[in-house]
Formats: structure tokens, C-alpha cells, sequence
């Protein structure tokens, strides 16, 4: 309460730095990382990874936490007026509404429709942690990809998603500190325990199937660059995983920030998140996930893309000793790390009821359960209704808003708060901090290479989606399934809804509050 918005505060700084990790730790980190690791040349992703983590992942999340906290001191915990109050300092307050609007409009959009299918999957996880404790894909007859399957078509998807969407509701009604810090205070600790157990198992478990194949080759892997694999599609693969997994380009970070005391310190709890997070995805999710697979099904089976967490490592436990401790663990850490990132999402959009609607955090949170419920429909029932397990609807949502808009959202943050901005935004961000950020990183990150470096990725996203068929009226991936074409549509349509709405509601925000400043076009409401 203490920032004088009646907003809530975090409790305490290791309860903030586990909610910030709880949100950052994610999905991403052990179910997209090692896909994306093993697809994209192993150890050749690490390198182009490594440079973007420098180049754009810690510069924007300093620009996403300052954002944050300064958007908090005026009451705001979304996007567009905290972008707004950056922007405006440069380009004044009638461009910078429509600035910040579109920044607003990519928020909402991502925080709605990423949990869209998110929220899918932290069901499944629960789903399967279920199956693992009571063998559900034990039973050797069936292969686990026709496990998957049947699971993905069947009515018990209903029930964990709808259960994972009210544990995600119950927890953020609870608010800041009792809902979201307490959970991820019980949470992330047990998800490293879990973590290490694995990582551990992983790299002592020899060579159970060929002598050729042991776990430690598994790591070789990745830690062993093959130059020759190196390609700007596994530079533009790292670049964007820096993103999802760190949650930028969402605007969660800047949402968690907001409840912090505007002199409470930022640039060290940058790093606090950005180190935790990296140790959870390349040192767990590196070391457990890519080993095992390796160890039982070699190198093509670590390739194994998207299937890799709930199609190949099912095939593991089943063979392994104490397969279904280990499947249980693996699937309640994913749904542990699942849950603590969705809550974020699901928090933003309960504080943008409560500020621009002013309705009260309890009435918020069953509204986005039902919103949840409805975004989300579409992504359960494609498998049931056209018996496919293509996932054409998820696909193509993920394709524009986990992916592509994140990085655009990016660019805007860090041009808002590097370019107009400017100086004062540093001057803001070292405000209370242990540590202080020296002006020539600042000149030379926030100011210069990290938002080219981010326009350079977006150009080359681009003409890679151009190349991947995906801006053609019927995208590649659904040529040969026309019954499928309509779920893409229909997620376009979805897509393009939300992000009008949201940036009508986003400029309608900012208006709101600083309709003086609009009008005269003149900076005057300063706290
Ligand atoms: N960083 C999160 C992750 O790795 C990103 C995310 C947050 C995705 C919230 C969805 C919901 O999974």
C-alpha cells in the first residue's frame, strides 16, 4: 500500500525475487528450450543464445523493470501509460499516446492469447503428472505418441486445464503478496529440488541403451559447438527464445515491477531474475531434459522438437528404474514452472480491470477466468473436433503473439525508454539501486546496440516468416490439411480483435489520465 495507489506491495525482496523468478521460470525454460536447443544445431544455438542474452535480454529486462516501477509510482500496472510516461518525455504527450497505445495493444494481446494455449499445456503437465503416479502411460501396448494423442482428443484435457485456470484464478484473486508471492515463495523452491534431482539422475545414468549413446555425450551436445551448424535461423531461434523465456515483450515483468516502492531497487534484481532464470533453463532444463533423451534415444531423438517433453521422456520412464517417481517429477516441476510464469499474465489483465474499470480483484479474477475459458476453447476443442493433432489454432497464435510480437513490443520499450527518454530514464533506473548502471552501458546497450540489434531480428523474423509461408492467405503448414484452414483463420481474426481492442482501451487510458496533457500537448502531471 505503501506507494500511496492502494495497488498492494510485494512482501518482502526474496518473496519478489522468487515471484519475478516464478514468472520468468517457465514452460520455456524445459519444455521450449531443449526443442529449440536440439532443433536448431545443439551447441551451434548456444553461441548466437549467448549473445542475445547480452545484447537484448539484460538490457530489456533493466528497460522492463524500470518501466515497471516508474509506471507503479503513478498508479499504473499495464503497458500503455507506462510507456506513455517514458514516451512522452521525447516525443511529447500526443505522440506518445499512440506510441504507447500500441504497446498497450501488444500487451494485452499477448497476456490474452499466449495463455490461450499456455494455460492448455500447464493442463497437460497436470494431466500427466496425474498419469504418471497412476501409470497412465505405462502401459506398453500404445506408443506415447498415440498416448499424447488420445490424451489431447480426450474430455480429460476439460478437467486439468479447467482446474490449472481456477488454481491460476484462486492464487491471483488472493492478490501480490497473499496470492502470487506465497505461491511461488512453495513453488520455485521445490521446482529446483526437483530440477537438480533430474539434472542429477541425468548425468549419472551412464549409457542404458547403446554404449555409444551415454548422458554425457548428451551434454557434448550442447556444450560442444559444431561451427558449421551455425545459421541465422538458429540465430533468430536464440534470439527469440531469449525473449519467451525471460518474458520479455509481454509486459509481466513491468506489471510485477509496478508493485515495487519507487526507490526500491531494480538493477540488481535484474539480475537476480535474468541468473536465476538462466540457471533453471541451461543448467537444468540443459542438463536434465537433453541428457536423458540422449541416453535413450540418441541424437535424432533429441530432436524430437515439440514432442520432446510429453512424447519421447514418457518413453524414457517407462523403461527407466523408477520411471514413475522420476515422470512424476518432471511433470509436476513443468507444471510448477508453468503455473508461477500463467499467474503473470492472468495478474496483468486482472490489474488492467481493476485500473480502468475499477473493479474490485476478486471480480477481476473470475472475469479472466471466464475470458481464459473462452480464448482458450478454441485451442482444446480443434484436436476433439477435426482429429487431428496438428494444433493448427496454437501454432499459428504462437507464431505471431509468443514469438514475433514479443520482439516488436521489445523494440518499442527499449526505444521509449533509450531514445526519448533518454538520460532521465537512467537517472531512473539507478534510483535506490546496491548497484548503479555506468552511463557508457547504458549509451552503449540501451541507447545504441540493443535496439538495433532488435530491429535487425525483427527485419530477419520477417523475411522469415515470409519464407515460411506464414503471412500467405493459407500458411504452408496447413496446405495439405484444409480442414485445418479455418483454425487458422479463426485465430487471425481472434488475433487481430484483440489487438484493436486493446489498443483502443490502452489510448482510452492514457486519455483518461493525462487528457490535460494531451490537449495542450504539453508535459504538466509529474509526481
Ligand atoms: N518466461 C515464461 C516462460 O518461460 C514466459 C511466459 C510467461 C509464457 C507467462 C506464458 C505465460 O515460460
Amino acid at each position: 500500500m505503501e506507494n500511496g495507489n492502494n495497488r498492494g506491495n510485494w512482501g518482502s525482496k526474496i518473496g519478489l525475487i522468487l515471484a519475478m523468478a516464478g514468472n520468468a521460470v517457465g514452460l520455456g525454460n524445459f519444455w521450449r528450450f531443449p526443442y529449440q536447443a536440439a532443433s536448431n544445431g545443439g551447441g551451434a544455438f548456444m553461441i548466437p543464445y549467448f549473445a542475445a542474452l547480452i545484447l537484448i535480454g539484460i538490457p530489456v529486462m533493466l528497460v522492463e523493470w524500470n518501466l515497471g516501477r516508474y509506471g507503479g509510482k503513478y498508479g499504473h500496472g499495464t503497458l500503455g501509460p507506462m510507456v506513455y510516461l517514458q514516451a512522452r518525455e521525447g516525443i511529447g504527450p500526443k505522440k506518445a499516446a499512440i506510441y504507447a497505445s500500441l504497446a498497450g495493444a501488444i500487451a494485452f494481446g499477448v497476456t490474452l492469447l499466449v495463455n490461450s494455449y499456455y494455460n492448455q499445456i500447464i493442463g497437460w503437465t497436470l494431466g500427466y503428472s496425474y498419469m504418471s503416479l497412476t501409470g497412465g502411460y505405462m502401459d506398453t501396448a500404445k506408443s506415447t505418441g498415440e498416448i499424447f494423442v488420445s490424451y489431447i482428443q480426450s474430455p480429460k484435457v476439460f478437467i486439468f486445464w479447467i482446474i490449472a485456470v481456477g488454481g491460476l484464478g484462486y492464487a491471483v484473486k488472493r492478490g501480490v503478496e497473499d496470492g502470487i508471492e506465497r505461491w511461488a515463495k512453495v513453488m520455485m523452491p521445490v521446482l529446483y529440488v526437483f530440477g537438480i534431482i533430474l539434472a542429477i539422475r541425468a548425468i549419472t545414468m551412464g549409457s542404458p541403451v547403446k554404449p555409444e549413446w551415454s548422458s554425457l555425450k548428451g551434454l557434448n551436445y550442447i556444450w560442444n559447438p559444431d561451427f558449421s551448424k551455425l545459421s541465422w535461423k538458429a540465430a533468430l531461434a536464440a534470439a527469440g527464445q531469449i525473449f519467451f523465456t525471460l518474458s520479455l515483450g509481454m509486459g509481466i515483468i513491468c506489471n510485477y515491477a509496478s508493485y515495487l516502492k519507487p526507490d526500491e531497487d531494480i538493477v540488481a534484481s535484474s539480475f537476480a531474475t535474468v541468473s536465476l532464470n538462466e540457471f533453471a533453463e541451461i543448467i537444468l532444463g540443459g542438463t536434465a531434459v537433453i541428457p536423458i533423451a540422449y541416453a535413450f534415444l540418441g541424437p535424432e531423438g533429441v530432436g524430437a522438437g515439440v514432442g520432446l517433453s510429453f512424447i519421447a521422456l514418457p518413453n524414457v520412464f517407462r523403461t527407466m528404474t523408477g520411471g514413475s517417481i522420476f515422470g512424476s517429477l518432471w511433470f509436476l516441476l513443468l507444471f510448477f514452472a508453468g503455473f508461477t510464469s500463467a499467474i503473470a499474465m492472468y495478474n496483468y489483465l486482472v490489474a488492467l480491470l481493476e485500473e480502468d474499470l475499477k473493479v474490485k480483484r476478486s471480480t477481476g479474477a473470475l472475469a479472466i477466468f471466464i475470458a481464459y475459458i473462452i480464448v482458450g476453447l478454441p485451442v482444446a476443442l480443434e484436436p476433439i473436433l477435426t482429429k487431428t493433432a496438428d494444433l493448427a489454432y496454437l501454432t499459428e497464435t504462437d507464431n505471431w503473439v509468443g514469438v514475433y510480437l514479443l520482439v516488436v513490443l521489445g523494440l518499442i520499450e527499449a526505444i521509449a525508454a533509450g531514445w526519448f527518454m533518454g538520460d532521465k530514464a537512467l537517472e531512473e533506473l539507478n534510483r535506490g539501486g546496491y548497484w548503479q548502471i555506468p552511463s557508457w552501458f547504458f549509451n552503449t546497450f540501451v541507447k545504441g546496440i540493443t535496439p538495433i540489434a532488435i530491429a535487425i531480428l525483427l527485419i530477419f523474423s520477417t523475411k522469415d516468416y515470409i519464407e515460411a509461408g506464414y503471412f500467405k492467405l493459407v500458411p504452408s503448414f496447413v496446405e495439405k490439411t484444409p480442414q485445418l484452414v479455418p483454425w487458422v483463420q479463426g485465430a487471425r481474426v481472434v488475433i487481430f480483435a484483440v489487438l484493436l481492442t486493446g489498443f483502443i482501451q490502452s489510448y482510452k487510458s492514457i486519455k483518461a489520465k493525462y487528457g490535460k496533457e494531451l490537449s495542450e500537448n504539453k508535459v504538466s502531471i509529474r509526481l
